[in-house]
């Protein structure tokens, strides 16, 4: 099938990978030359394991292509993916104003009839509010949802082997053929009404935040009682009614996603009247956790003031160059306001990060570098190379002894058997 993907990010460049080496031909729009210049050379323009391979196979095989012209994208496609990003306004609701740029291209520029699928995560009624855009172009439209579930850092794995692949369509018929375009694909698969998908995304989305957060609490509790959060989390997470996932205690989730996705969902809940409490308690929490983690650090420190402090991590989780609401810049952020240096690093989002921390942070080349002299080391993000640092190296190279792990990453009788004080969430 002939596709056009609009958006080359996250969900928009892997979808584009994706469906191409599902076998079909695709056009990926992105406005900016310089970045459609280095797409075409085989270079990523963000960090994704496993992206580039694909990226490579797919260019040569000649099943895609990257290019800045909308229109001849557009007109020699039978479908349209819009991927662009729906940041959070300032109320919480989700800013709608790239898909309905797109959405007023694709009515200026389209020859033909098309099936449009929103792959952006959109509150419910977008596919009724693109199709009116649509209208003003002659030709017939078909607008679908089709919500995109990938995890960034595992997102080339997750695109082909999704755990669901659901398409929500005004026609069923219609929705069958956007499912057809994942044949090769096997695994569930749902063809709903088109609110019913757009729904789908942020209940799942809201599901695996509600259930951070509440191991968060649980967490905090297991403080107050010398309980271990590890092992209840383990306790509960073998009933299979619960499951193990999403139950790591930490400093709260972040991303591009669960933050704006929940407060979307709160604020979609409240135009309609309904006042949506646990997903207020869910946000309160996480907020919380950050907060609650700066203060045991500020505790433990008494004054942070000329205090040199290492911050491994700066990602909103491993295995990614993405710092969208990550813990670990608030985390920097709030140690610099109360006068620590802050030396850094992280394997993959030190370009990213430089480009909104302040001038006084340091960027280091290592994990051994940020903890040189260190009063105190941060783990902030959950790399599983910082767990296979030489710890015994770093105790020797800090001035300090104190680690503060946000994400419960390090064995903690290992650290302390070397001599570190060490604090965790929830142990
Ligand atoms: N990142 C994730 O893990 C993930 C997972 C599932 C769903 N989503 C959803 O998918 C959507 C995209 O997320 P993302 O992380 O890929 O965002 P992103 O910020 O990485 O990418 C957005 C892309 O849209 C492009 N764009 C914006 N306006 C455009 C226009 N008028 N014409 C052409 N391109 C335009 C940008 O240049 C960029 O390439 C969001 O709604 C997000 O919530 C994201």
């Amino acid at each position: 099938m002939k596709i056009s993907i609009i958006g080359t990010g996250y969900v928009g460049l892997v979808s584009a990978v994706g469906l191409a080496e599902l076998g079909h031909q695709v056009w990926a729009v992105n406005r900016t030359p310089e970045k459609i210049a280095k797409l075409q050379q085989g270079e990523l323009i963000f960090f994704e394991p496993g992206l580039d391979k694909l990226l490579r196979k797919n260019l040569k095989n000649k099943r895609l292509y990257f290019t800045t012209d909308f229109a001849a994208a557009v007109n020699n496609s039978d479908f349209v993916f819009i991927c662009v990003g729906t940041p959070p306004k300032a109320d919480g609701s989700a800013d709608l104003s790239a898909v309905k740029v797109v959405a007023g291209q694709i009515a200026q520029a389209a020859r033909k009839n098309l099936i449009v699928i929103n792959k952006s995560t959109v509150p419910v009624g977008t596919g009724r509010l693109v199709e009116k855009i649509l209208k003003s172009n002659g030709h017939k439209f078909e607008v679908v949802s089709c919500p995109e579930f990938l995890r960034e850092g595992r997102a080339v794995y997750d695109f082909l082997n999704p755990d669901r692949i659901v398409v929500g369509a005004t026609k069923q018929a219609v929705g069958r053929k956007v499912m057809s375009l994942f044949a090769k694909l096997k695994t569930h698969k749902l063809v709903t009404a088109r609110e019913t998908a757009e729904l789908i995304k942020y209940a799942a989305n809201a599901f695996l935040a509600t259930k951070i957060s509440f191991i968060n609490e649980i967490a905090n509790v297991c403080e107050k009682v010398g309980a271990n959060v590890e092992q209840v989390a383990q306790g509960i997470g073998l009933d299979k009614r619960i499951n193990p996932y999403f139950l790591k205690a930490g400093i709260g989730y972040g991303g591009s996603c669960f933050p704006k996705d929940v407060k979307a969902l709160k604020q979609i809940a409240g135009s309609m009247g309904y006042d949506f409490k646990l997903l207020k308690a869910v946000i309160e929490v996480n907020n919380g956790q950050r907060q609650n983690f700066i203060n045991k650090i500020k505790k433990e420190l008494v004054s942070l003031a000329y205090k040199n402090i290492a911050v491994l991590g700066l990602a909103f989780k491993d295995n990614t160059d993405d710092i969208r609401e990550s813990a670990a810049i608030d985390i920097v952020r709030a140690l610099e306001k109360a006068g620590a240096t802050i030396k850094t690093y992280d394997p993959e989002a030190m370009a990213t990060a430089k480009r909104v921390l302040s001038r006084k942070t340091v960027f280091c080349d290592s994990a051994y570098a940020a903890a040189a002299k260190a009063d105190a080391l941060v783990i902030a993000t959950e790399w599983p190379a910082f767990a296979g640092l030489n710890w015994a190296k770093v105790k020797q190279l800090m001035k300090g002894k104190i680690i503060f792990d946000g994400k419960n990453l390090l064995d903690q009788a290992k650290v302390e058997k070397l001599g570190f004080k060490y604090f965790s969430v929830g142990k």
